[in-house]
C-alpha cells in the first residue's frame, strides 16, 4: 500500500457545473486549459495539439498564472470552463528543492491540489503529471507498479508525492502520470547537459548505478492527449515511462554514440558524484496499467533520441 487513497465516484456538483458541464459536452471541440506550457512537456503538448483540429488549447504560461499565487490557477480555470486541465507545470529543480522546500511544495504539493479542486467544481476532468522520485528505489529489482510502496529521498519526491495525494483527494477522478527522466529538444536536461559537455570534453565521468528510465517529452505529451481523448477512461495513478530501462552511463553512451561524439565514459557509483538531492537507485516503472487502459504503449528512447539530438545541434547545444 503506498498511502493513496484513490476514492472513485463522483463528488456531488452543483447545478451550475452541471449546466457548464453539459453545454460544453455539446460542442464538437474538446477545450484544454494547459498549464506549464513552456515547459519540455507543456510545449510539446503545445505541438501535438496544433494538429488535432477537434481540440481547443488554451496554453498558460507562468505569466499568464503564476501557480507561486494561491489560487491564481483556479481563478483562471473559473474564468475560462474548460472541459480538461492539463497540469505540466511544476517544481523541477531537484537539487534546489532541498533548500527551497517551501516554493516546491507550493508547485508540487498546493498548486496541484488547488487546480484539481477548481478542475471538478466546473465538471472538468484534470490530469497532472508526476514522477519516479516518489519512490525509493526498487530493492529486489522488480519494476514498480502504481500501488508499489512509496518512500521518496528527497525534497522534490515528497512534494510530488504529496500533490498525488492531495489532488486525488479534491478530484477523485483525476489522471495522474508518473514519468521520469524526461528530455527534449527544448529545456535543461541530461541530453542537453551531455552534448554541451561534450563542446569542451574529451571524458566524463556518470552515475552508473541509477537504473531509470529516459522518455522524450513528446512522448508524454502523446500520452496525455490519448488520454485526455476517453471522457470515459478510468482515473488513479498511471506509469509512463520510456523503454528499456537504462543507467545514467548507458543513456550518457547512447547520445554520443547518437551524436558522433567520441567521449570516453568513466562508470562511477553514485556516492562518488555528491549532489544535494539523493537519488533513487532503481526506478523501472511496471507501465502495464495506461496500456490496459488508454492503449497507450510505452517509447522506445532510442528511436527518439537522434531527432531530438538533430534538433538540438541545428539551433546549438544547451542554447
Ligand atoms: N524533467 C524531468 O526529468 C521529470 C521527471 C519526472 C517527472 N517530471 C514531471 O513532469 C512534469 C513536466 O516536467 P518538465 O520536464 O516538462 O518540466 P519543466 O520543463 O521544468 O517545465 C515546468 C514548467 O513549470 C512552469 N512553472 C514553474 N514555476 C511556475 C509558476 N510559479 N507558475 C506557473 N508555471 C510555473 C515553468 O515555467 P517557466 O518556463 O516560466 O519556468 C515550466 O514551463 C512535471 O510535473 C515534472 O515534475 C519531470
Amino acid at each position: 500500500m503506498n498511502g493513496i487513497q484513490e476514492v472513485r465516484g463522483s463528488t456531488p456538483l452543483s447545478s451550475t457545473s452541471h449546466r457548464n458541464a453539459a453545454r460544453r459536452r455539446l460542442s464538437t471541440h474538446m477545450k484544454v486549459l494547459l498549464f506549464g506550457a513552456n515547459g519540455q512537456v507543456g510545449r510539446e503538448i503545445v505541438s501535438a495539439a496544433a494538429s488535432q483540429s477537434d481540440l481547443n488549447l488554451k496554453a498558460l504560461t507562468r505569466a499568464d498564472a503564476d501557480l507561486m499565487r494561491e489560487d491564481a490557477g483556479a481563478d483562471t480555470i473559473r474564468r475560462a470552463e474548460p472541459d480538461l486541465v492539463i497540469n505540466a507545470a511544476a517544481w523541477t529543480q531537484v537539487d534546489k528543492a532541498e533548500s527551497e522546500r517551501a516554493a516546491a511544495r507550493r508547485l508540487n504539493s498546493l498548486a496541484p491540489a488547488e487546480l484539481a479542486a477548481a478542475a471538478l467544481a466546473i465538471g472538468a476532468r484534470f490530469i497532472h503529471l508526476s514522477t519516479d522520485y516518489v519512490f525509493s528505489g526498487s530493492q529486489s529489482g522488480e519494476l514498480l507498479t502504481e500501488d508499489a510502496e512509496t518512500g521518496p529521498v528527497n525534497v522534490y519526491g515528497a512534494t510530488k508525492l504529496e500533490g498525488e495525494r492531495l489532488t486525488l483527494k479534491e478530484h477523485p477522478d483525476a489522471i495522474i502520470v508518473r514519468t521520469s527522466w524526461v528530455y527534449s529538444s527544448h529545456g535543461a536536461n541530461f541530453v542537453q547537459t551531455m552534448l554541451r559537455l561534450a563542446e569542451t570534453k574529451k571524458e566524463v565521468s556518470i552515475v552508473e548505478d541509477q537504473i531509470g528510465g529516459p522518455t522524450p517529452a513528446n512522448a508524454i505529451a502523446k500520452a496525455c492527449l490519448a488520454v485526455a481523448r476517453r471522457s470515459d477512461g478510468a482515473g488513479g495513478l498511471f506509469h509512463f515511462q520510456g523503454a528499456p530501462p537504462a543507467s545514467w552511463a548507458d543513456f550518457a553512451a547512447a547520445i554520443f554514440a547518437a551524436s558522433g561524439k567520441n567521449m570516453k565514459i568513466n562508470r562511477i557509483k553514485s556516492q562518488e558524484y555528491e549532489t544535494p538531492a539523493q537519488r533513487p537507485l532503481f526506478t523501472v516503472l511496471n507501465c502495464s496499467k495506461i496500456r490496459r487502459e488508454y492503449g497507450v504503449e510505452q517509447p522506445d528512447w532510442r528511436r527518439d533520441l537522434p531527432a531530438t539530438i538533430e534538433k538540438i545541434v541545428t539551433r546549438g547545444a544547451g542554447r
